[in-house]
């Protein structure tokens, strides 16, 4: 017997340190042998078992799960987060299975894990990197002291489409900034070594195209043009492999008549072949017998084999690929090398976790575990508020309505006011709602006795039967909103009267956070009719309004917006998230959010996103408007546009200069622009360098994002801000799907957003 082979089989018998050590310190190669020599031991029922993804839950009691560990039936599970609960597995695994093979944990870790972080659409509105950085450092850290190995994250998918409720998961509607935060996300959630036991392995998703679903109604066809897909929809996913993400979970759309999950081009062509992906593919939940339904496959037989030969590794909750496997690999409709194929990247998954070399690198000893998983300790706090802040998106600030004074009487009113299960936002099923700080608790830490918050709920989150229906149903056994009993009026009457006896009045409306989810498809964006109603009568109080935002997506707020003296988009800002916004309510801390998505005038104008490509009859300023591309009964442009956000310091911008007015292939200039704080208080900005292709083979966006720089600024200080323009930032993906770029003239337009910016072109040479 080989080296190799006895190390294998001495790992696959117990788990000493000292082979602990040798495994750890071995190479790519030794890694390929050490997984070929386990696999020549296992039978083929082994390997299926390996293909398995299990959810603990309901369906099978925890014996009989650990059961089916020990047969060698289940690879891995997910939504089991505490340590005592998942010991006995791995026990199962790797003391009573034939061939010890380690299970691996998994859950969604979204945006924080036992601390929520903001939603990952709040973390995008930060445009600070090291922020969401240490969002995921955090998660990945919480997760693994819970014994976890992986999550399903980070959510990648591009959405121009609010209607579709994971907006809120995602990064937003930019393929540039979502990519850069792809990469933050995997690379802090994975770290330099996986097998680190703070860091967990990344699983991006929805691969691919998931954000486009059709009319914004989850898990809907997209059908898309190959240069759009290319152009605006893949780069995050192509990041995230770039960046190393162990996992890529496969979408539950089809992709121009091909579902996701039986897409041999998607999953082998491109992210294999072209993109070089290394690592484990998962099926979404039951995805694989959906294939039935998607009309592709006759029967639960047909739908695993079309999933297996198209590369789907591993079959979340499953059903399949256990029951059918076996008969497909004896009638030799699924090939040995179809399966190995499979089984090879769950064991690499496992082995780059560092889970042969010690299994229980996360689950730790008996002795270690967290006497209360929910204990306050456990909890981290201080970054959680440090980051919300930054999530924060100023949009309106009239008269300097903000910053508020801490003295005087403060109502505060609406349904998200003193909602600690709002605060948490969706996809944060480890984190408590009882540790959430909610915006009354915040503004009360904030004053002391300083000065008075009279509160009043004003509202209920809605009144739709429809809506609680859907709500009450996404709960579980979770009560996901409180309504109250009282008559809208009697509600009403009362915050009136709190907004009487105040100098201004703080009114936190929005949606509550099951409406911004999975399957949370709207077709109506506005804030829910009895919040508008509280607003109304707020108004007609002639008191100062600050409007709280409360959503996990753009909403069409038209009205509310020209009703209120100041307006705050707070997304949902996680455990920390009301002493954050009470940060930039008092003005302890100056906002600096932009917003990663364009807030349409109404659903009308949907898909919304600022990069669309040029037509031939735009609309254009001071050129008649007839025959044009418009809408008769509302103006193009967006209530907000992509990139926005106000301080409170004013921020001014020189002219744009470049450093030449033409660019030769493999060179680079570069583009400068002065910033100048001239307001009174230290601030942070986003200069934003957006990059138009003037005439090319195929039409090009209006501008597309192409870099950006944060920074901080003291009263009257300046600096300049240099980015260099080299044919990375030139290039399209052509008619060809190769990425050029193609000679001519380009535009560069530099800005603190979309819309308000300072131009000059140069040309490719
Ligand atoms: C279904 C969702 O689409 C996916 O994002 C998630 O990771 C899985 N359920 C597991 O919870």
């Amino acid at each position: 017997m080989n080296k190799l082979c006895l190390l294998g089989l001495v790992v696959g018998l117990a788990f000493q340190p000292a082979l602990a050590a040798d495994v750890k310190s071995t190479t790519a190669q030794t890694k390929a042998a050490f997984i070929s020599d386990l696999m020549k031991r296992m039978t083929v029922e082994e390997k299926i078992g390996q293909l398995r993804l299990i959810s603990i839950g309901p369906e099978m009691t925890h014996e009989q799960i650990q059961d089916e560990m020990a047969a060698g039936r289940i690879g891995g599970t997910f939504n089991s987060v505490i340590r005592a609960e998942n010991r006995p597995m791995q026990d199962a695994a790797v003391k009573r299975s034939r061939l010890k093979i380690p299970v691996f944990f998994a859950f969604d870790v979204i945006h924080g894990h036992r601390t929520a972080f903001p939603i990952s659409l709040g973390l995008a509105a930060s445009w600070d990197m090291a922020a969401i950085a240490t969002s995921a450092r955090v998660a990945a850290a919480e997760a693994a002291s819970d014994s976890l190995d992986m999550t399903f994250g980070p959510m990648v998918d591009v959405s121009r489409d609010p209607r579709w409720g994971r907006t809120s998961e995602g990064f937003g509607e930019d393929p540039y900034l979502v990519s850069r935060i792809a990469t933050v996300m995997v690379e802090n959630l994975q770290g330099k070594d996986l097998a680190a036991k703070d860091k967990i392995m990344a699983t991006m998703k929805h691969f691919a195209v998931y954000g486009a679903v059709e009319g914004g109604r989850d898990y809907n066809v997209v059908d898309m043009s190959m240069t759009r897909m290319y152009q605006d929809y893949l780069p995050p996913y192509r990041a995230a492999v770039d960046a190393g993400a162990g996992g890529v979970m496969i979408a539950l759309n089809s992709i121009n008549g091909v579902p996701a999950t039986s897409n041999t081009w998607l999953m082998q062509d491109l992210l294999r072949k072209d993109w070089g992906f290394k690592g484990v593919t998962v099926s979404d939940h039951g995805a694989v017998l959906e294939l039935i339904r998607h009309g592709v496959a006759k029967d639960g037989r047909e739908a695993a084999k079309l999933a297996i030969k198209a590369g789907i590794d591993m079959s979340m909750n499953d059903k399949v690929y256990g029951k059918e496997l076996p008969g497909l690999l004896k009638s030799g409709e699924v090939s040995q090398r179809d399966l190995d194929n499979a089984v090879r990247e769950i064991l690499g998954a496992k082995y780059d976790l560092g889970l042969f070399a010690d299994p229980y690198r996360r689950i730790g000893q008996a002795a270690d575990d967290p006497a209360d998983t929910y204990a306050e300790e456990r909890l981290s706090r201080a970054p959680a508020r440090e980051v919300a802040r930054k999530t924060l998106v100023l949009l309106k600030n009239q008269n300097q309505t903000l910053p508020l004074k801490k003295q005087g009487t403060i109502a505060l009113v609406g349904p998200l006011a003193d909602a600690p299960i709002d605060m948490l936002g969706s996809w944060s099923a480890a984190a408590r709602s009882g540790q959430a700080v909610t915006l009354r608790a915040g503004l009360n830490n904030a004053l002391g006795d300083k000065a008075q918050v009279l509160y009043a709920k004003g509202a209920n989150v809605t009144d739709n039967p429809q809506i609680l229906h859907f709500l009450a149903n996404l709960g579980g056994d979770r009560e996901e909103v409180e309504i109250d009993p009282r008559t809208p009026q009697q509600m009403i009457d009362e915050a009136v009267a709190a907004a009487g006896k105040a100098d201004v009045i703080v009114a936190a409306l929005g949606e509550a956070r099951g409406m911004s989810h999975e399957s949370a498809s709207r077709t109506n964006l506005n804030i829910p009719e009895p919040q508008r109603a509280l607003f109304d009568a707020l108004k007609a109080t002639g008191k100062p309004i600050v409007l709280v935002l409360m959503n996990g997506r753009p909403l069409t707020i038209a009205k509310e917006l020209a009703g209120s003296d100041a307006v705050l988009e707070t997304w949902f800002s996680g455990t920390e998230g009301g002493n954050a916004i009470a940060d930039v309510l008092f003005g302890d801390y100056n906002p600096s959010g932009k917003l990663p998505v364009t807030f349409p005038r109404s659903v009308g104008q949907i898909p919304s996103y600022y990069n669309h490509l040029s037509v031939g009859r735009p609309v254009v300023p001071g050129e008649p408007t007839d025959y044009r591309s418009q809408y008769f009964d509302e103006e193009n442009s967006p209530l907000f546009p992509f990139g926005f956000g106000l301080s409170y310091t004013d921020f001014s911008l020189s002219d744009l200069s470049l450093s030449s007015t033409t660019l030769k292939k493999g060179a680079k200039l570069q583009a400068s622009i002065r910033v100048k704080n001239t307001g009174q208080r230290a601030g942070e900005t986003v200069v934003q360098l957006y990059i138009r292709d003037v005439a090319a083979s195929l039409a090009r966006p209006v501008k597309e994002l192409k870099n950006f720089r944060k920074l901080m600024l003291a009263p009257g200080e300046e600096q300049t801000v240099t980015f260099d323009i080299g044919e990375n930032e030139l290039k399209f993906f052509n008619a060809q799907l190769k990425a050029v770029a193609e000679p001519g003239e380009f535009k560069v337009q530099v800005g603190l957003d979309s819309q308000a910016v300072k131009e000059q072109s140069f040309e490719l040479l």
